[in-house]
């Protein structure tokens, strides 16, 4: 039995939940111990947030126990759980941006801090203690993604948590950024509290976990400290199969100049150009506001840009608006799927055909049979796990929401596919499918701009690479001949 001073923080047993048409936990048994970093991977759609959900408070387990620091706990809402000393970092951060650093820190809390002036001072105290050097009076708003981490972690501290849960937190970080979490976790454990760390980069488990908990379709497959498994092992008993290869071999297809771009200045981008062949797989490799999801957006006249020219075989294309791109056959799987890609309260059909629609749409009326062939043909094509295509989006996993902005692109079959960030929150499995499917558009004629934060994916993937600093293009390569480090290096300029 957990007491208040057993090894165990969290002890949780035979949990089970379901939604409408979906068993998303099945037994779930998972115990966490004081003062250790414990990991959880699992398939995109395994449970592994529904999970976190409970354990906060957001969602009600139908069954089963959870015992945190030695008291059961039955009913709970988000503050109670706060209260206790358990809190949940989302890949969405809970922050408000028009109030500054200190006050989202003590958000509801200012009476019992001695106002303002308190306040600050308190969360100058804590940000100090996490080696954090952001002003207090500095609005959220104007903060990076990882700064705004970095506010919630030390929200988190504030509650005195003794454990800290984090879900996919990297994956907007910079490198250098990612390092500096890792350091503030590597602290937080050392003085006791524990974290649970999800995350679809194996490479961050085996560097930070000290174990792992692999789920998969709602039920817990294994528990076990990360140096008894090897990155083959985690990746089997995740899918359920082994898989011999994380990368399908390199697709050769470029041929002609298709897309060339010149000279797109704006505040942020100088003197951009580049060319993109037929059958292309062109990488672009930045640190994340290196200025990359700009070019792509003024590419496809997502933002006001002007003085630029695009050709397509070598004729002037006028591209005002995102309408205009698609006219001329470019696709934007966009980086930010909630912001830019998907209609959340919408269903998984309707998001999946949102780009087909022109095609659909005879007299004004959508052919409904057709509407629903595509969304199925989408769906199978990339494994979208839901209970069906008239789901709405919003209640479907993180990965699978991004496949489903994948598959609408991929429907329309556009010659020049533009992917930011696209295997972003997506499982090893699906990653794959994902990179098959691009090697399906050039083999079919197509080509493809890919920007990508992952490295490994960009030198697997792509048969050019350009690297972007501070908005220029600062070099070019082969990324079959070519080291990482000469890529990062040139990157980080
Ligand atoms: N509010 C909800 N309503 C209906 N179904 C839901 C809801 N939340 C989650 N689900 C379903 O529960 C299952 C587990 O989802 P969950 O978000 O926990 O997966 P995950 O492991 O976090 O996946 P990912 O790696 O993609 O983030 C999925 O099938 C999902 O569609
Ligand atoms: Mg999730």
């Amino acid at each position: 039995m957990e007491t208040k001073d057993s090894g165990i923080i969290l002890s949780i047993k035979d949990v089970s939940k379901s939604f409408p048409g979906v068993k998303a936990l099945d037994n779930v048994s998972i115990e966490v111990a004081r003062g250790i970093v414990h990991g959880i991977v699992g398939e995109n759609g395994a449970g592994k947030s529904t999970l976190m959900k409970i354990l906060s408070g957001v969602y009600t387990k139908d069954t089963g126990t959870i015992v945190f620091d030695g008291e059961t706990i039955e009913h709970t809402t988000p503050i109670e759980s706060l209260n206790r000393g358990l809190s949940i970092i989302y890949q969405e951060f809970n922050l408000v941006n028009t109030m500054s650093v200190g006050e989202n820190i003590f958000l509801g809390r200012f009476s019992e801090m001695h106002g303002m002036r308190g306040t600050h001072a308190e969360a100058r105290k804590l940000l100090d203690s996490i080696g954090c050097t952001i002003d207090t009076r500095t609005l959220v708003g104007d903060l990076s993604a990882a700064e705004k981490q970095m506010v919630e972690i030390t929200k988190a501290l504030s509650f005195q948590s003794k454990l800290i849960i984090m879900d996919e937190p990297s994956s907007s970080l910079t490198s250098d950024e990612l390092k500096q979490l890792f350091g503030i976790i590597g602290d937080l454990r050392a003085r006791g509290v524990s974290i649970i760390y999800i995350s679809h980069k194996l490479d961050e488990i085996f560097e930070l976990c000290d174990i792992v908990t692999v789920m998969r379709d709602g039920h817990v497959i294994d528990t076990k400290p990360v140096g008894e498994l090897t990155r083959a092992d985690m990746i089997t008993k995740m899918v359920g199969r082994s898989i011999e290869h994380e990368y399908p071999e390199r697709p050769r297809c470029v041929g002609e100049t298709l897309l060339e771009v010149r000279s797109i200045n704006t505040h942020k981008l100088h003197d951009v150009s580049f060319e993109l062949k037929k059958g292309e797989i062109l990488g672009l490799v930045g640190l994340v506001g290196a200025g990359r999801t700009e070019i792509v957006r003024a590419i496809c006249g997502a933002d006001k840009v002007k003085g630029h020219q695009v050709l397509i075989n070598g004729k002037p294309v006028k591209i005002k608006k995102p309408a205009d791109a698609k006219r001329h056959g470019i696709g934007l799987v966009p980086e930010d799927r909630k912001l830019q890609g998907l209609v959340l309260r919408f269903s998984v059909q309707s998001n999946i055909v949102m780009a087909s629609l022109d095609n659909l749409t005879k007299f004004g009326f959508v052919d409904a049979s057709k509407e629903k062939g595509i969304a199925e043909r989408q769906i199978s094509n990339l494994g979208v796990k839901t209970p069906s295509a008239q789901t709405t989006v919003v209640s479907l996993s993180g990965g699978n929401q991004q496949k489903c902005v994948v598959g609408r692109w991929l429907e329309i079959n556009p010659q020049i596919l533009i992917m930011d960030e696209p295997t972003r929150g997506i499982d090893v499995g699906a990653k794959y499918e994902i990179y098959m499917l691009m090697k399906q558009v050039v083999e079919n004629g197509g080509s493809i701009i890919m920007i990508s934060s992952e490295l490994p994916e960009v030198l697997n993937m792509s048969n050019r690479v350009l690297t972007i600093c501070e908005g220029r293009i600062t070099g070019e390569f082969n990324p079959e001949t070519v080291s990482a480090q000469t890529i990062m290096d040139s990157a980080i300029g």
